[in-house]
Parts: C-alpha cells; structure tokens; sequence
C-alpha cells in the first residue's frame, strides 16, 4: 500500500486507522447489513451513529450542557452568512444591528464581508498592514455590539490567537476550522463555535456549530428555514438530509482521537510537531516563517524561500514542490493568493511525516 504525506490545508489527511476501518465497515456497517451511505438518516441504524458522533464531541471538547450541536451542510463558508442571520439581522424597515469583526485573513474577511450584506459590519482591528503576519490586539466590544466574531487559526496566512479576546456579556463567535480539537479550548467563552469537518474532523461537506442556548431563535421572519439554527435544533440536525457519511467518519476520528488520550494528548503532539518545524525553519540557511513567533499557528506553517530575487524564488519555490511531490511529501504550496510554501499539520500528520519533511528540506538545501 502505497501512502503519502499529505500536507493539504483541507481536505487533508485522516488518520489510517479511521480509514482502515470506514473500508472494513464500508458494505456492513455494525451488522445493519449496509453501508452508512445507504441509512435512512431517520433509521434506527443511524440513530446511534449521530447519537455517538455528538457524545464524543462534547466529550473531547468538554462542550457544557447549555450549548447544542449540529451537524449542517455548506461548509464554513455558510456560518459566514448564518451568524449574522441568526444574531442580528432584523426585520424588513427596521434599523441594523452592528456587529464587530477582526480581520485577521482571507476567512476572516470573508465572513465580515458576507455579513456586511444583513448587518452594519465594523472592522475593529486588522492585521493587513503587514499581510496578515500578526495577530492585532482586539479591542473590548462596543454598546449595541450584536457579536464579535474572530477566526480562531488563521489557515491561509498560518497564524493563531494565543487567547482568545474576552468580550463580556457581546457573544464571542469564532471560526474553528482549521484548529478544533488541535488544542484544549474553553467552549464556555464562546457564543458559537464552527469548523468545517475537512481538516481535523473528517470528510467535507460537514460543518459542526456548537451554539449557545440563548443565542437560538433569534433569526428575523424573513431568514430561509435551512439557515435558521432554531430549526436545525429542533430537529436535531435532520431537518433535511444530514451529510450521513460525513457525521459517521467524524465518530470515527473521534473515537481514535479519544483513544489518543483525546485533546490534552494530540495538543502535545501538535506541539512537538510545530516545534520541530519552526526550530528548522529558525537554523535553515534559505527558508523563514513569514509569520510573527507569537501569532504562530500549530496547524498551518507558511514558509518561503529567503531569496529576495522574485525569478530565482519563484524557481525555487517551484522545484521544491515538485521534488517534495516525487518523494511522496504532498500539497506543500502555499494558498493561491499568498505563495511560498504551507506545511499542514493537522492532528493526523504523524510526528514522521513532519521529519520526513523535514529530512527532504535538509538534502533539498543542500542542492541550492
Ligand atoms: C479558517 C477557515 N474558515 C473557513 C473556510 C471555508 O471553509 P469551507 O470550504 O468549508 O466553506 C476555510 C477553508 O479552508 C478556513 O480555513
């Protein structure tokens, strides 16, 4: 069997016992004599899969008791647009809410942006002066702040809020994409937490959003019904068809991530990992991390080549990815918008994939 190093910012790799054992379950899935794909999402086969997948999250994340959880469709990008419908958006003829947003990135941005269409969207501290590389200090929420919104790790540009900022009684809502279960997080500081399944958690086409009781049944009259969160809870994430599949590998990651040792374990090892990367980068002769020590990510790690002349970087940026490529290192080049180079190293990148990485920059520094 033949298996690569998979450095993708997402869809990335999941662990091989999880997939292991999705391919040995695939045609008879816990003796129902069928496959998850092909559950009636309202069977009593089903039932306990969904059931299971949720425990086992609030287990891990420690999720209080006054927070639900769902399981939705369209991807991060749709909390972009369901927040804001969901906390502050109002009635035809009324007067708009406010809402605070940190620019911390292209997702972060992205989000304010969607927002800006329902409600009056004030930027409150950004990091684009100097491309993203830094986290800005937050400052406190404002009166009439409906929430404030942050993107927890910033995948793109690969940085992190230490902490996250405290608000008050303003609801804190953060983008967990690219960082849920990566480290302990404390759900209780937060009004809504959400990520899409594709890089810690499982396949896309999942989202998780855990929201707080209170913040539930707030969407104006208007708001269409699969963008309501108070229906989605009513109807435990089956008001229409559930990403079945997608819920069923998610309780499988998470029952490998449980048997890890759960959260505290995996955060030491996405600890050792980053610090193995980051102290390479620190002594490599040709590669930096763009990104300030204190904002930087455990997940997502931008580099890129020291070399100030854009034709020889663009060439060696290049190389690098097709040589990295052909030994089986893959999806090490940066985001579109940004360049470089990105290692992702998500709960299931083994500590050897991060020193095989590591062993190929060595022998490629070499050849410069
Ligand atoms: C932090 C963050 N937010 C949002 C998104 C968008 O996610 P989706 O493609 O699930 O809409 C991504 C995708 O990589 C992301 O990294």
């Amino acid at each position: 069997m033949k298996r690569v190093y998979n450095f993708s910012p997402g869809p990335s790799a999941l662990p091989l016992p999880v997939l292991e054992r999705a391919a040995k379950e695939m045609t008879d899935t816990n003796g129902s004599g069928q496959s998850v794909m092909e559950m009636s999402h309202r069977s009593k086969d089903f039932k306990p899969i969904i059931e299971k997948t949720e425990a086992l999250l609030r287990e891990l994340m420690g999720i209080p008791a006054n927070y639900k959880v769902l399981f939705l469709q369209g991807g991060a990008s749709l909390q972009f647009s369901m927040i804001p419908l969901n906390l502050a958006a109002v009635e035809q003829g009324a007067p708009k809410k406010k809402a605070a947003y940190i620019d911390t990135g292209i997702w972060a941005k992205k989000a304010a942006d969607e927002a800006a269409k329902y409600v009056d969207v004030a930027i409150r501290a950004s990091s684009k002066d100097k491309s993203y590389t830094y986290i800005p200090s937050a400052p406190a929420p404002e009166a009439g702040d409906a929430y404030y919104h942050i993107t927890l790790n910033n995948t793109i540009v690969g940085t992190k809020w230490e902490k996250a900022p405290d608000t008050g009684s303003v609801p804190l809502i953060a983008d967990i994409s690219s960082c849920i279960l990566s480290e302990p997080l404390d759900v209780s500081k937060f009004g809504i937490l959400y990520a899409g399944a594709q890089k810690n958690l499982g396949p896309a086409g999942t989202t998780v959003v855990i929201i707080r009781d209170d913040l539930i049944g707030h969407a104006p009259s208007w708001t269409p019904a699969l963008l309501r969160y108070d229906i989605h809870v009513e109807e435990g994430s089956m008001y229409n068809t559930p990403p079945c599949y997608g819920i069923y590998i998610i309780g499988l990651v998470l029952e490998w991530l449980k048997d890890l040792g759960g959260v505290p374990a995996i955060a030491k090892k996405n600890r050792e990992k980053a610090d193995m990367f980051y102290s390479y980068l620190e002594k490599s002769r040709n590669f930096h991390s763009p990104v300030e020590k204190s904002a930087r990510s455990l997940m997502n790690i931008p580099f890129i080549p020291k070399e100030t002349d854009a034709d020889k970087r663009k060439d060696i940026e290049t190389r690098f990815i097709k040589e990295a490529a052909a030994e089986g290192l893959i999806n090490l080049a940066g985001h579109r918008l940004v360049g470089g180079m990105r290692a992702s190293i998500y709960n299931a990148m083994p500590i050897d994939g991060v020193q095989a990485l590591i062993k190929f920059m060595e022998k490629f520094e070499g050849g410069l």
